[in-house]
């Protein structure tokens, strides 16, 4: 097991809409359990594989941050196949450096997914847990949680994505022949 690098706003593949899963085999889950470590020595609660830059659609939760293993679970091709209610709180991405605020999601979800092995479960999750299934399942399409911000929110949050846009110019290797 590794901790993997986190990509950071505005690395492309954080926009990138992530293909399914097809094949269950040693490498899926050696990424699964590579996500998971490099989830909770973040620390975070949950991790999507564009965030590790794979464009697949697979995610790792955790609520307990790695207190309860009956709390990790491992997603793949997750969709929401229910939503109820409404709730508002602060949100936050290990691929934005220090941008938080507050987002609307559903109050319940109901999720279905494959495990590793590519059997189906089901899932149903409320409060935190439906929060991060959200934010992470949004991940693998490509949005991001400022995505949802409005008005002076999303004013905010667009100048400190200009500090990061101009951060991440920086670390980029000069083209060839430059
Ligand atoms: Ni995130």
């Amino acid at each position: 097991m590794a901790v993997l690098p986190i990509r950071i706003y505005p690395d492309p593949v954080l926009r990138q809409q992530c293909r399914p899963v097809e094949d269950f085999d040693p490498a899926l889950r050696a990424l699964a359990e590579d996500m998971v470590e490099t989830m909770h020595a973040a620390p975070g609660v949950g991790l999507a594989a564009p965030q590790v830059g794979v464009a697949i659609r697979l995610a790792v939760v955790d609520v307990s941050v790695g207190k309860e293993p009956d709390s990790l679970h491992v997603l793949i091709n997750p969709r929401i196949v229910d939503r109820a209610g409404e709730q508002v709180d602060v949100e936050a991405c290990l691929s934005i450096p220090e941008l938080s605020d507050k987002v609307k999601r559903p109050r319940r979800v109901r999720v279905e997914a494959l495990d590793l092995d590519g059997k189906p479960y089901e899932l149903e999750a409320e409060a935190l847990f439906a929060r991060v299934l959200c934010h992470e399942l949004d991940h693998l399409d490509g949005i991001l949680f400022f995505d949802h911000l409005r008005g002076l929110r999303k004013e905010r949050a667009r100048r400190h994505l200009k500090r990061l846009r101009r951060a991440w110019e920086e670390r980029q290797p000069m083209p060839a022949g430059v």
